[in-house]
C-alpha cells in the first residue's frame, strides 16, 4: 500500500507511532512529527499490512526532483528475515520511479549489520562517511546511493 497524503497515512498513524517508537526510540518521529514531514515535504510511504491496520512494516522517503532519501525502513522484530524488507524496498524504489526519482540516498549507522546487507543487497554503494556522528554508541554514518533506472 503507498501512502502519499496526511490524510492517508492518519488511519495508520498510531501503529506507525508504535512501531517506530519500539525500533528507533529516542530518534522516533511521534505524530506532530510526522504530520509536519507530510507538510513540508513529498514523501512516500509504503506499507506493508498483515492485518487490518495491523503492520508488518514500513518504509518511508522524502523526493524532490530527480532525487530520493529513505529516512527510514522497519520491520517488526517477528517478521524479520523473511522478505519483508526486500519487499518494502522494491516497492519503493518502483513507487519512486514511477514520480520520475533516478537516484536514491540513504545513510545508516555503521554497526546496523542488518540494515547495511540489505542495501548492499539492492545494490547501494557507499558514497561517504561520517565519523562519529551517531552516540548511544557512539558510531560512523554511512551513507550509500542507488541509481533506480
Ligand atoms: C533492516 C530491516 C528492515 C530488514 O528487514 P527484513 O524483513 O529482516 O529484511 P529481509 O528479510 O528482506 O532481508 C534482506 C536481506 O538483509 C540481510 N539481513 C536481514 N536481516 C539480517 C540479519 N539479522 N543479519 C544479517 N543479515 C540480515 C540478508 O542479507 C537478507 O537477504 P537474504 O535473505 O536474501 O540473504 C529490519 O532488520 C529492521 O526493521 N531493523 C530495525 C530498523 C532498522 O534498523 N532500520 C534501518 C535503519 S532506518
Amino acid at each position: 500500500m503507498n501512502i502519499h497524503s496526511w490524510q492517508e497515512f492518519e488511519p495508520f498513524e498510531d501503529e506507525i507511532c508504535r512501531m517506530d517508537c519500539g525500533n528507533f526510540g529516542e530518534s522516533a518521529w511521534g505524530p506532530a512529527t510526522w504530520k509536519a514531514m507530510f507538510n513540508n515535504r513529498k514523501l512516500l510511504v509504503i506499507l506493508h499490512p498483515v492485518a487490518d491496520k495491523v503492520l508488518a512494516g514500513f518504509v518511508v522517503a522524502a523526493y524532490a526532483g530527480n532525487e530520493g532519501e529513505l529516512l527510514k525502513i522497519c520491520v517488526e522484530s517477528k517478521h524479520r528475515q523473511k522478505g519483508a524488507g526486500s519487499l518494502l524496498l522494491t516497492r519503493l524504489n518502483r513507487g519512486l520511479v514511477a514520480k520520475e526519482v533516478g537516484k536514491l540516498f540513504l545513510e545508516v549507522r555503521d554497526d546496523n549489520e542488518s540494515a547495511t546487507r540489505l542495501y548492499q543487497k539492492f545494490g547501494f554503494e557507499e558514497i561517504g562517511r561520517r565519523s562519529r556522528y551517531y552516540s548511544h554508541p557512539v558510531c560512523d554514518a554511512v551513507l550509500y546511493s542507488l541509481n533506480l533506472r
